[in-house]
């Protein structure tokens, strides 16, 4: 299996280009099944996790045209241009050996039921960062008018005829939940409101997309109208059609390099961000002493470069993860990776996963000082790392792991990079072309 092999690293210098957002592409992939024709994205990134999902797609019955382009001095591919054929007639069973291997696959579920009128998706497992319960998905649906059984580890889903319109409550503004009811919502009969939605930028991304696809869908958000809680409102159509789109900037990618750049000091340019989805991030890396600026990109794109200098002396930030625009659960690990490094103690709060903490054992084995009680990690600054062998446990875990092995004396081995394979595109690539010492090894 292959690992890394990361140095301790000076400082990283020099520009670079986020690639589109993972979270986003997962569920506008899927979407693509709720409309029969050619759909055209562009900047999906070329991750574990969309090659997942490509083979998903084909195995429903659908035909993807990949053009790829190499970059890195040819030493990777990007995907240039991804179109998904979907047929008219689709395969509706998801199973166990293709959804085990990815969570996301839960996504398919709406878009089947709303185009098939029944469907047979493999009950995702759970993973390293908490059991991952789908019930608030299953809940959405059945308010929808599908019936749904739990069957052999088979989520059985029927609806005779089109699903109704419904309102729905949702317990927590799950990411999953409202995109696979706002798909299934997108070709049902009648108006559908899910009441405490999420409307991370993700998801917006996936309601652009559905509206470019002909689907009637408002949103307010309870930070602009004042609400107490988000609303999307769907009003079903009876067909889509499919259409074309660009992907939304990895906002989590961006923010990973922005903390490696806090964290070994120097001068960082990212381009192709949208700093409007990481202002939170952005607030507290200036709170922790980094200079930061946001210039708009001046084209049609809506994106922004972003600058980061840092002189490696970190204050101590206390944060706690929540939802969008709070700050995000998705870079927790990372801001603990650089609170070792901090001029005094921190504390983080988990708040979205119960068991988000995987990576404070191998953390301390680099030579951090982290307790946890409960849901709370206390951080000890001043830690000076040194290089170990240790092992990602889940995405974001890794790379934490990897911010660490750029400031820890010596040559730290991460293992078990597979799952970083699954949500960074070029990690090595990206950070050797800013200076830092990080190869890949079989
Ligand atoms: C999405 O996961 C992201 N994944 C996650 O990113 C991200 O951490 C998460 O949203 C939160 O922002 C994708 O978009 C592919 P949730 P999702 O449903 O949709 C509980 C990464 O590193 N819950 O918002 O699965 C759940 O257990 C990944 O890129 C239920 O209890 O997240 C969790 O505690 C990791 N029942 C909380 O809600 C349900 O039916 C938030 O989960 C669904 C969720």
């Amino acid at each position: 299996m292959d690992y890394f092999k990361v140095q301790k690293t000076l400082s990283l210098n020099g520009k670079i280009n986020i690639s589109g957002a993972k979270n986003a592409s997962l569920p506008l992939l899927f979407s693509s099944l709720l409309a029969e024709g050619k759909h055209s994205f562009s900047n999906i990134p070329n991750l574990e996790d969309v090659k997942l999902s490509f083979k998903l797609l084909k195995h429903f019955g659908c035909n993807i045209e990949v053009n790829t382009k190499p970059v890195f001095d040819k030493k990777a591919l990007s995907l240039s241009s991804v179109v998904i054929d979907v047929p008219k007639k689709l395969k509706n069973i998801a199973p166990y050996e293709l959804v085990r291997k990815m969570r996301a696959s839960i996504l398919c579920l709406g878009p089947l039921i709303a185009r098939c009128h029944q469907a047979k998706v493999s009950l995702p497992g759970g993973c390293a960062i908490g059991l991952r319960p789908v019930d608030y998905h299953i809940d959405g649906l059945q308010a929808l008018g599908a019936d749904l059984k739990l069957l052999d580890g088979y989520i059985e889903a029927n609806a005779d005829g089109l699903l109704k319109g419904a309102n729905i409550n949702l317990k927590f503004p799950s990411v999953g939940a409202t995109e696979n009811i706002i798909m299934a919502a997108s070709l049902a009969a009648g108006s559908t409101c899910i009441n405490n939605a999420s409307l991370e930028p993700e998801v917006l991304d996936l309601i652009f997309y559905l509206k470019k696809m002909g689907a009637d869908i408002i949103f307010s958000s309870k930070q602009e109208d004042g609400l107490d809680k988000n609303k999307i409102i769907i009003n079903g159509v009876e067909r889509l059609k499919a259409s074309c789109h660009k992907v939304i900037p990895d906002r989590i990618e961006a923010g990973t390099f922005l903390i490696a750049g806090a964290m070994t000091g120097g001068d960082l340019h990212l381009n192709n961000v949208k700093a409007c989805h990481l202002e939170s991030l952005l607030k507290n890396l200036q709170a922790s002493g980094c200079k930061i600026e946001v210039e708009k990109c001046g084209d049609d794109s809506g994106e922004d470069k972003i600058y980061l200098s840092s002189d490696k002396s970190i204050t101590a930030v206390n944060i706690k993860t929540e939802v969008y625009p709070g700050f995000p659960t998705d870079l927790q690990a990372q801001w603990m990776s650089m609170m070792t490094q901090a001029n005094g103690k921190s504390i983080i709060e988990e708040t979205i996963f119960e068991n988000r903490f995987m990576h404070i054992p191998e953390l301390n084995r680099l030579g951090a000082n982290i307790k946890v009680n409960k849901s709370t990690a206390f951080i000890s600054g001043y830690a000076k790392l040194k290089s170990a062998s240790v092992m990602a446990t889940d995405l974001r875990a890794g790379s934490s792991l990897v911010l660490a092995g750029l400031v820890a004396t010596g040559e730290t081995q991460i293992h078990r990079i597979y799952h970083l394979d699954r949500g960074y595109e070029f990690l090595e690539h990206k950070l050797s072309s800013v200076g830092a010492i990080i190869k890949r090894c079989r």
